[in-house]
This record gives C-alpha cells, sequence and structure tokens, in this order.
C-alpha cells in the first residue's frame, strides 16, 4: 500500500514537472510575439497572400506579414508557410555557415536573451524543422507542436 502511494505521488510529480516545462502560446509565446514582433508583424500588416502580392509596397513601410495571432502564427510552422517561422528565427549553430535567419536579430536586445527566447519558440514549435513544405514528412509535421 505504502509503495502505491509513494508511486503515485511519484507519478503526480513527473506530471507536474512535465506540464511545468511546457509552453504554449497564451502563456509565453503570445507576450513574446506582442514585444518583439507585432511592431511589423502586427494587426495593420497584411495576410500573407496579400503580402505576396504586393510585397514591394509593404517592404517600403517596414511591414511583413500579420503575425499577431494563434492562427496566424502557426500558419508558418506547419503550413501553408511550412517551416519560415523556423528558419527565421534560427540562430544558424547548427548551420554550416552558421548564418542566423534574418528575424533572429528581433529575439532580443542581447545574445543572452535572444539565446532564450529561441529556446522558448523551440519548446513551443517541438520539432524545429528547416524544411519547405516539399520536404516535409508526416512524422515531421506531427512534431510540430505549437500548443495553445
Ligand atoms: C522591424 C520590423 C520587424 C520585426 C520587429 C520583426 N519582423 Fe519578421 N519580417 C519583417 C519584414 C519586413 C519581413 C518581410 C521581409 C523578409 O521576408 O525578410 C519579415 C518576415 C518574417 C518572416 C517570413 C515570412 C515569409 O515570407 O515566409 C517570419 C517568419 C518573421 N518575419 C517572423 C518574425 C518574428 C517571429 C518576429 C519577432 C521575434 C519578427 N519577425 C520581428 C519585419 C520585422
Amino acid at each position: 500500500m505504502k509503495t502505491q502511494a509513494l508511486s503515485f505521488i511519484l507519478f503526480c510529480l513527473a506530471v507536474t514537472a512535465a506540464s511545468a516545462t511546457e509552453v504554449t502560446y497564451s502563456q509565453q509565446i503570445k507576450p513574446l510575439v506582442a514585444a518583439r514582433c507585432v511592431a511589423c508583424h502586427g494587426a495593420d500588416a497584411p495576410e500573407y497572400p496579400a503580402f505576396k502580392k504586393e510585397k514591394d509596397a509593404w517592404l517600403a513601410k517596414g511591414i511583413g506579414p500579420r503575425m499577431d495571432s494563434y492562427a496566424h502564427l502557426i500558419y508558418y510552422t506547419g503550413w501553408p508557410d511550412t517551416g519560415a517561422l523556423m528558419r527565421r528565427l534560427d540562430d544558424g549553430a547548427g548551420k554550416d555557415d552558421k548564418k542566423p535567419g534574418n528575424m533572429y536579430q528581433h529575439l532580443g536586445d542581447n545574445e543572452a536573451e535572444r539565446q532564450a527566447n529561441l529556446a522558448l519558440f523551440k519548446g513551443w514549435v517541438g520539432n524545429w524543422s528547416h524544411k519547405k513544405f516539399d520536404a516535409l514528412t508526416k512524422d515531421d509535421l506531427a512534431g510540430i507542436k505549437v500548443l495553445y
């Protein structure tokens, strides 16, 4: 009996620890995007297809496609703009040329902050795949968590 109670307590502790490390949109990513991204990807920014249609005009204003909601942001993870978020935010450490994605700079004011926020995005996305849609497997897709 005692052993059973002990294993139950250990089980509960393990579950609590696991959920404590989970990164969700509502808890961590939303405020991070609000602080670091919406100046250029906010409510006034266009939907992605509209951005692509008049790209030069938007770029002249320094505005990118809209990413200020859960639905908008996950568009850049699994499908249809597969891997865009991962390629752009990556620090380049795992690449031969070590070149970071061009949105990495916006993750923080210093390297420590950028690394900490990159870790949050990585935890949120799950499978940090840089693949484009044609190379993506069903397993790759299933590994993309993006919890709300
Ligand atoms: C100073 C303005 C600015 C900030 C801040 C900024 N971005 Fe961007 N972003 C842009 C512009 C402009 C583009 C379009 C040009 C390009 O593709 O590089 C873009 C493109 C992107 C793309 C690629 C979309 C595509 O075409 O596939 C992603 C993903 C992205 N940004 C994510 C982010 C995230 C996440 C943040 C916050 C950590 C962020 N950006 C912060 C201006 C910004």
